[in-house]
């Protein structure tokens, strides 16, 4: 009794950390051992296929490979029927169908049912001897003790057996869901492009109907113009053949044709002026290059080039250069197209003739702030209107319809800053005292 005390200490000591496989094996060869059985062997029981599945078999003190069995005509069919089955000896006497019994000369079989926390029963613990048994009650108390620590252990890998295969589950729902959302973004982007290119095409076919309708103001004038010279040409050329021109009729006749030559160079010059502003907006659609450049000497020589222009109005340019600023990645092709429309706008909107104003001037300053460049152009003109400054940037808005303007000097600019130069353009203007529009970029990359 002490040996097995000792052993069983040992034994117990031995399975203390070890999980599946490992415990089964040492646990059944430890077992074996102490039993001093010929086999001995731990099964889960498959009920619905009514068969036995060894997870652990000793055979004459080796582990040995497992295997299954139909429990039919079997003792075991006993034991999972939850019956511990103690047969001392001639079991192949008792159950003459089960040929393994046979074949293997088994004389002796202890058999332990192991339950799961429900009750339920989910496999057996087997001692086979090959002779009558004379320590029975040793082995099924050593059964009844472990059979416990077998079953917690057989749901246990049971568990995480089901939970490899939820965790399968779940990452193979993940990944299910993961491409899923995946192609959904790809067809979202994909309508978005599509979406973009619509409304790219949408605007320019409103532009081209709206360039459509301006062009065919000037150009309908300007043939109403050219039939009005043919007419006159061809009296002319009757009176003259009939030799029956008047001075007063040759005088009319002349003033007929320089009026209608100047309103037919006027509108044509007008149709020429919307093809150049249709072509700066079909320009400002593709980008260009970016580019490092000085702020100040870059304004200097843009001022410059308008300096014709603005010397016609007699207008001063003052430019207020923060000098922190040496140089700014961006694209200047864009940037000048920005400043030439503010700057003529201010010498054509914001100065008129006799308008009384004396020192006319526009004051561009400048400023660097956390990479983002802040220009303010400032104009001492007459002002906008609240009226006027809501429609300024819509295309084909102008107060000067008839007398040159196209109305879509701000629409191109808008346009720049925004999709272009990804900056922000406000505009702030007061009656009787100017109008100040304020850029904001940021630096390219
Ligand atoms: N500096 C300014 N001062 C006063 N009015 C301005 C100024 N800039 C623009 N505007 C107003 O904004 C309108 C739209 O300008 P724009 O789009 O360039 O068209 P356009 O110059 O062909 O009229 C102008 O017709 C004018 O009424
Ligand atoms: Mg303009």
């Amino acid at each position: 009794m002490k040996k097995i005390d000792n052993n069983l200490s040992h034994i117990i000591k031995s399975l203390k950390s070890s999980y599946g496989t490992e415990f089964f094996n040492s646990l059944t060869l430890q077992l074996h051992q102490l039993i001093a059985s010929d086999y001995t062997f731990i099964a889960k029981l498959d009920k619905d296929k009514y068969v036995s599945q060894t997870i652990s078999l000793v055979a004459k003190g080796e582990i040995s490979d497992n295997f299954e069995y139909s429990l039919i005509d079997t003792p075991c069919a006993n034991v999972s029927d939850d019956t511990a089955c103690i047969y001392l000896e001639k079991i192949c006497q008792l159950y003459p169908s089960d040929q393994l019994l046979i074949d293997m000369k088994i004389e002796g079989y202890i058999g332990t049912p192991l339950h799961d926390s429900n009750g339920e029963i989910i496999g057996l613990i087997v001692a086979l001897y090959e002779h009558a048994i004379t320590n029975s009650d040793t082995v099924t108390a050593l059964f009844d003790l472990f059979s416990g620590r077998i079953s917690a252990e057989l749901e246990r890998e049971d568990k995480e057996k089901q939970l490899t295969e939820l965790n399968d589950l779940l990452e193979e729902k993940v990944n299910e869901r993961t491409s899923e959302l995946s192609s959904a973004i790809d067809r979202l982007r994909f309508t978005q492009d599509k979406l973009i290119e619509q409304e790219k095409m949408a605007s320019l076919g409103n532009l081209v109907a709206g360039i459509a309708h301006e062009i065919n103001t000037p150009l309908g004038v300007a043939v109403l113009c050219s039939s009005n010279i043919e007419d006159a040409l061809e009296k002319l050329n009757s009176k003259i053949e009939s030799n029956s021109l008047t001075k007063s009729e040759l005088e009319s006749l002349i003033s007929t044709l320089n009026q209608s030559e100047e309103s037919l160079s006027f509108n044509l010059r007008r149709a020429a002026n919307l093809v150049d502003n249709f072509k700066e907006m079909a320009v400002s659609i593709n980008s260009d290059d970016l580019i490092d450049i000085n702020i100040s000497s870059w304004l200097n020589s843009l001022v410059g080039s308008l300096r014709p222009m603005l010397y016609k109005k007699n207008i001063t340019v003052e430019l207020l250069v923060d000098e922190h600023i040496t140089s700014f990645t961006t694209c200047p092709a864009k940037m000048s197209q920005v400043f030439t429309n503010i700057i003529s706008n201010s010498s054509i909107h914001a100065f008129e003739e006799n308008d009384g104003i004396s020192d006319r001037n526009i004051i561009i300053s400048t400023k660097i702030c956390n990479d983002i460049l802040s220009i303010k152009i400032n104009d001492n003109g007459k002002g906008m209107t609240d009226e006027t400054i809501k429609k300024i940037f819509e295309p084909f808005y102008t107060t000067k319809r008839g007398k040159g303007g196209t109305g879509l000097g701000l629409s191109i600019v808008h346009n720049i800053i925004i999709n272009n130069l990804s900056g922000k353009l406000a505009v702030e203007s007061t009656v009787g005292k100017g109008t100040c529009f304020n850029l904001e970029f940021p630096a390219l990359t």
